[in-house]
């Protein structure tokens, strides 16, 4: 299931009317001039985990899982595939275990309480707690200095977002502590449920990870902590506050989807479903730009935010009114309406040290960011950060940072985030229905980003990145199927985006399919939805391999389908009970070139919680062109037993977040919201029951968000 009302990424609010495919003219190029045009064996670098790896040529023909010349060699996947499940529990392959390390409310010092399964704890303590729905996650290697050790793995910084609450299990008593006006306590403790935890974790006397609670490098972010607003955004008239009248400040980070890392060793957090949170007002006062600004975020009209309605105890605490964007000051600096545009951005966090202020990059545009992931990296090319807009009909957009990359600025941390972050070039995709795909630049005064444009009046590069949808609607981006995580293959420099589903695909006045986009069917033996509501996972290769290209080829990896869906419509990738899935979200290669993908599905819960897959992709070209119920599209070769499914999780959970020690031979994966659908009285699930993560027992306990350690009982590294 997606994200709970009113915090999801369901409404559309892109009304562009942007070309599709179908009006496009096709161009005819042959798929193998178009794909083999330009490319060439190149020696390189890439970002490899925390580490930097070599790589290097790769002949046109030859399959990925044997090139030549690769550094990184190919990986064989080594474990048996399992099977789906509706258990209430993890479920790994044989030969593995998965312990929970961190679940919701657990204390990161030695002064805070443990979980009481009472709801009974404070919102205040919540400051020294894990919050709610883990999600995107990094594991940084801590040397005996404090500082990141790049191939430690038996002690390291393990960062998380939280982003989201499930609040039926958060408090003691639903009637008082949901009803409204809402009361302080229990609103204070929704905030501070939210937000990033910075723990640092280390293997105990026995081998297994354990927080370590007596570490001041402990932190938890929340919607509260002043965050330093960077880039051409910082300063601007859109961000005046009274929190920060020059706004070159805001407070708080929410709905922290997926995640980055950087080669300086810092942690990146991506502000996804942000809108729902603010109670935008009455509109009168603000400009038609401010209107069609907070209308094409999906700050919706009618929205209300429940946390605004506490009285709070000291009248001087704006915690809660912050939420409010109505117009009650002379000025904007009076007030907050235009919190909501400090929010929308990829923030930058330093993960060992505790005193630092994240910085949100506005450079890298404002949207629903649902990841952000590092280009192929090479020395004096630009860095390169990925990222995808998740709502549907929502756009992939990449940032080419001005600075060169110089190698020396490896584990520098927040001055190199300085350096490559806040200035650069933010671009949009277009795929093209030939296979060829173009980055189109966002930047003001190009492309008609000007104060004359017809979508929103353009006056300096602030307007472009605080309006970047709008910016991204005017120079007729590709609307694609809720773009989710990015991930780089590191043996390649290949990028791979999910895109998790799109249930408005070819519905009614929506847009229809494309060739990026090629599927409207009916999952018509299990939920009856529409559109594409499997997803799809689409990759891409620059031109001559340099991440920062204008220009590149793509075709789709696999289509998510259900094993016994039509082979010819839907199951286009011939997947199996092997390696069935539906809406892959979650994506990671690990250093070794092994590909991650999680899922968060609404459409195949009828059959499989959500679930885990280990895959070892070919490369962009390896399969064919095809039409699909008349659409035309380029497949990628079917993944076989390249493809297989690692770990299920428990009763509506979803399966987000995933990082690994750099020895591999400890994995971390986020269960986030197991039991969403449920509340005190009746829930699916009373995951986790005690500290093994794949057992069950009679207890009926609230059930919690938790990071577990996969590992494998030989001690071995995972899934190779
Ligand atoms: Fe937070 Fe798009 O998933
Ligand atoms: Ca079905
Ligand atoms: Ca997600
Ligand atoms: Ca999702």
């Amino acid at each position: 299931m997606d994200h709970q009302a009113p915090y999801d990424e369901d409404a559309v609010t892109n009304t562009s009317d942007n070309p599709h495919f179908n009006d496009i003219l096709q161009v005819r190029l042959s798929r193998r001039q178009a794909l083999m045009g330009g490319i060439k064996a190149s020696a390189l670098f890439m970002l490899g985990g925390s580490a930097l790896a070599g790589c290097s040529s790769d002949s046109d023909d030859t399959p990925a899982s044997n090139t030549p010349g690769t550094s990184i060699p190919a990986p064989v996947l080594k474990f048996t595939a399992i099977a789906k499940s509706l258990d209430d529990i993890v479920h790994v392959p044989v030969g593995y275990s998965a312990a929970v390390l961190y679940a919701l409310g657990d204390p990161i010092d030695t002064a805070t309480t443990p979980w009481s399964d009472a709801g009974t704890e404070t919102g205040a303590s919540y400051e020294k707690r894990a919050g709610d729905h883990h999600d995107g996650m990094a594991f940084f290697g801590l040397g005996s200095d404090g500082k990141w050790k790049a191939d430690a793995s038996d002690r390291g910084m393990l960062v998380m977002n939280h982003e989201n609450i499930t609040p039926n299990f958060l408090h003691a008593n639903n009637t008082t502590d949901l009803a409204s006006p809402r009361l302080e306590d229990p609103a204070r403790k929704e905030i501070n449920c939210h937000g990033i935890s910075v723990i640092e974790i280390r293997k105990n006397a026995l081998g297994k990870f354990e927080i370590d609670k007596t570490s001041t490098r402990n932190r938890r972010l929340t919607p509260n902590t002043p965050m330093d607003l960077r880039g051409a955004a910082a300063g601007s008239a859109w961000m005046l506050s009274k929190f920060s009248p020059a706004g070159l400040q805001t407070r708080g980070t929410i709905n922290n989807c997926a995640n980055g890392y950087t080669p300086w060793g810092t942690y990146l957090t991506c502000e996804e479903n942000w809108a729902g949170y603010f109670k935008r007002g009455a509109d009168t006062g603000r400009s038609a730009a401010e209107v069609k600004l907070l209308s094409r975020y999906g700050v919706s009209g009618s929205g209300s935010n429940a946390w605004s309605t506490v009285t709070p105890a000291d009248p001087t605490d704006t915690t809660f009114a912050q939420w409010d964007l109505s117009l009650t000051g002379a000025a904007a600096a009076d007030d907050f309406r235009n919190r909501a545009n400090t929010y929308g951005w990829v923030v930058e966090i330093d993960p060992f040290d505790p005193a630092s202020t994240p910085r949100k990059r506005t450079a890298l545009g404002r949207m629903g960011h649902e990841d952000c992931a590092i280009g192929k990296l090479e020395a004096g090319k630009p860095v390169v950060f990925y990222t995808g807009d998740d709502s549907r009909f929502e756009y992939v957009y990449k940032f080419v940072s001005d600075a060169l990359w110089d190698p020396a600025d490896a584990g520098k941390g927040m001055a190199a985030g300085d350096k490559y972050m806040d200035a650069g070039t933010l671009y949009v995709a277009k795929f093209n229905a030939d296979g060829s795909g173009e980055w189109v630049a966002l930047k003001h005064l190009s492309n008609n980003l000007n104060a004359a444009n017809a979508t929103f009046p353009f006056t300096s590069q602030a307007d472009v990145l605080v309006a970047t949808r709008l910016a991204a609607d005017s120079v007729g981006a590709t609307k694609m199927d809720r773009p989710e995580w990015v991930a780089v293959n590191p043996r390649n420099g290949e990028v791979y985006l999910t895109l998790t589903n799109n249930t408005n695909r070819g519905q009614g006045a929506n847009p229809g399919v494309d060739a990026a986009n090629p599927r409207n069917y009916v999952d018509n033996d299990g939920k009856g939805q529409k559109g594409n509501p499997n997803g799809h996972i689409i990759r891409w290769r620059e031109k001559d391999d340099h991440a920062n290209a204008t220009t590149f080829q793509w075709d789709i990896y696999v289509f998510a389908a259900e094993a016994d869906a039509d082979a010819t419509t839907i199951n286009l990738s011939g997947l199996t009970n092997d390696n069935d899935m539906s809406s892959p979200d979650g994506l990671w290669f690990d250093p070794r070139g092994v590909l991650w993908i999680q899922t968060d599905d609404g459409a195949y819960t009828d059959v499989t919680n959500c679930m885990m897959l280990a895959a070892v992709p070919g490369k962009v070209g390896d399969g064919a062109a095809a039409t699909v119920n008349g659409q035309g599209t380029f497949i990628g070769k079917q993944p076989g037993t390249d493809l297989r499914r690692f770990l299920v999780g428990p009763k509506e959970c979803e399966i987000t977040g995933i990082t690994m020690t750099p020895d591999g031979k400890a994995m971390f994966v986020n269960i986030q919201h197991p039991g969403e659908g449920g509340n005190l009285a009746a829930s699916a699930s009373h995951w986790p029951y005690s500290a093994d993560a794949t057992a069950a027992d009679a207890s009926s306990k609230r059930p919690r968000s938790a990071t577990i350690v996969v590992t494998r009982n030989d001690g071995g590294v995972i899934a190779l």
